[in-house]
């Protein structure tokens, strides 16, 4: 077999090989599961077609998937959040892989036909752009990536494709829309639904790793500054968490009246973007949905407004009113830009309005990471399992493999829990027991 692949720059791979090394040390559940993977081969001969960020941790996932026995073909899943190192010594390792930090949205699109045209019996997604495009083209459905996508694939069915994964919040509603439809053509896991995913990766991954991309694209002080958080979703209470904690007034804008009531009760100030625009310094979006921040609110905000994204398509805030609103436009660091408008102001928009964690920073550390993608692993061999098996539609995974995964990163942190005796599982067990 021939690899076929399309990174940056192969000499980049040594500096890469250190940063896989580096994410290993710091990923023992998915090491441990490699461990296994590699005796028992559950993924002998499997093709699996990937749309991740290929970052560190990623590496450390798709490593596990050969080790299990599978051909990966891996695809960015953002423009800008490739690791051209690490994209590079995975090319040394023997996975396929089409990524490129700074790609076109054709070439986006191109790397994801690629992936899809290996014939995969796997898809492992993040956000739904591979999952969305195998429909598409199955169903002969219109669109931009349709149109790049056929020039390398021509039409293809789904046909062959036993199952699939899904890692986060925004993919598993897309899912979900299309199975309500009835359309979806294969089961697929909700990784994002395990507890030691979203209740770790979402929360205290994003909360840091978005205000590490802040951070490091302005190196502003977050002590004494409004930040107002867009969204009070796990993802959005660990940033609001994370920027209290830096010293930051946290101000909650909340769409869901009982979200906003917990992010009140958080201690947060909670209120209508209209409000916040006019008070905020830095704003960070995590809604998972479209045009959150809008020209309207850029008119009523202070000079210096900075804005960033934490969810994962870039739609949240409005480029589109920015640019059509501003005089002038510059870089003023990398992942900068700067909006003059009529009146003077400046508003700073950070990497394009893309996910601030990934294009500014390394996204959520391994030790998250560990967790995310021992269920990714888990769940592709589940999926082979059960070949045959499931219907088409969204599941989660069993609940005794979270479990399985929080007991093994309970073990590699050496921490010990409480066991029930058996007086207290019967006593959980029977109604008849009161005061
Ligand atoms: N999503 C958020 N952080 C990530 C990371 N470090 N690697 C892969 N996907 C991610």
């Amino acid at each position: 077999m021939s690899l076929a692949y399309k990174v940056k720059d192969l000499g980049l791979a040594p500096q890469g090989r250190l940063q896989i090394e580096w994410a290993e040390m710091h990923m023992p559940v998915l090491m441990k599961i490699r461990e296994r993977f590699s005796r028992t081969r559950p993924l002998e001969g499997v093709r699996i077609a990937a749309c991740l960020h290929v970052t560190k941790e990623t590496a450390v996932l798709v490593r596990t998937l050969k080790a299990a026995g599978a051909e990966v073909y891996l695809a960015a899943s953002n423009p800008l959040s490739t690791q051209d190192d690490v994209a590079a010594a995975l090319v040394e390792d023997g996975i396929h892989v089409f990524a490129w930090r700074g790609m076109s949205a054709r070439d986006y699109y191109e790397a994801i036909a690629r992936v899809i045209a290996a014939k995969p019996d796997l898809t492992m997604d993040d956000g739904g752009d591979l999952t969305a495009l195998i429909h598409k083209l199955h169903y002969g459905e219109a669109g931009e990536d349709v149109e790049v996508a056929k020039g390398v694939v021509g039409r293809v069915s789904a046909e062959g494709v036993v199952g699939g994964t899904e890692e986060t919040t925004t993919g598993v509603i897309r899912l979900r829309a299309l199975a309500k439809e009835g359309r979806l053509l294969y089961p697929v896991i909700a990784v994002n639904e395990s507890r030691t995913k979203y209740l770790f990766d979402n929360r205290y991954g994003t909360g840091q790793s978005s205000l590490d991309g802040v951070i490091r694209a302005t190196n502003l002080l977050i002590a004494g500054k409004t930040v107002v958080v867009v969204g009070y979703g796990w993802v959005g209470r660990g940033i609001a968490m994370r920027a209290h904690g830096l010293g930051a007034r946290v101000v909650v804008v909340e769409a869901d009246p009982v979200r906003a009531l917990e992010a009140y009760y958080d201690g947060f100030y909670v209120t209508d973007m209209e409000e916040a625009a006019r008070i905020g310094d830095i704003f960070i979006t995590a809604t998972g949905n479209i045009n959150v921040i809008r020209g309207e609110h850029m008119r009523l905000m202070k000079d210096g407004a900075v804005l960033a994204n934490a969810g994962h398509f870039n739609v949240e805030i409005s480029v589109r009113d920015l640019e059509r609103m501003a005089v002038a436009k510059r870089t003023v660091r990398p992942g900068v830009e700067e909006y003059r408008l009529p009146d003077g102001r400046r508003v700073f928009l950070l990497c394009e309005g893309r996910l601030v964690n990934l294009a500014a920073a390394e996204g959520h550390p391994s030790e998250v990471m560990d967790m995310s993608f021992s269920n990714q692993a888990l769940a592709a061999a589940y999926l082979v399992k059960r070949k045959g098996q499931l219907a088409p539609g969204v599941y989660k995974l069993p609940k005794p493999i979270d479990y399985r995964i929080a007991r093994l990163k309970l073990e590699s942190l050496n921490v010990k829990i409480e066991r029930l005796t058996e007086e207290q599982k019967a006593y959980l067990r029977s109604w008849r027991l009161g005061t």
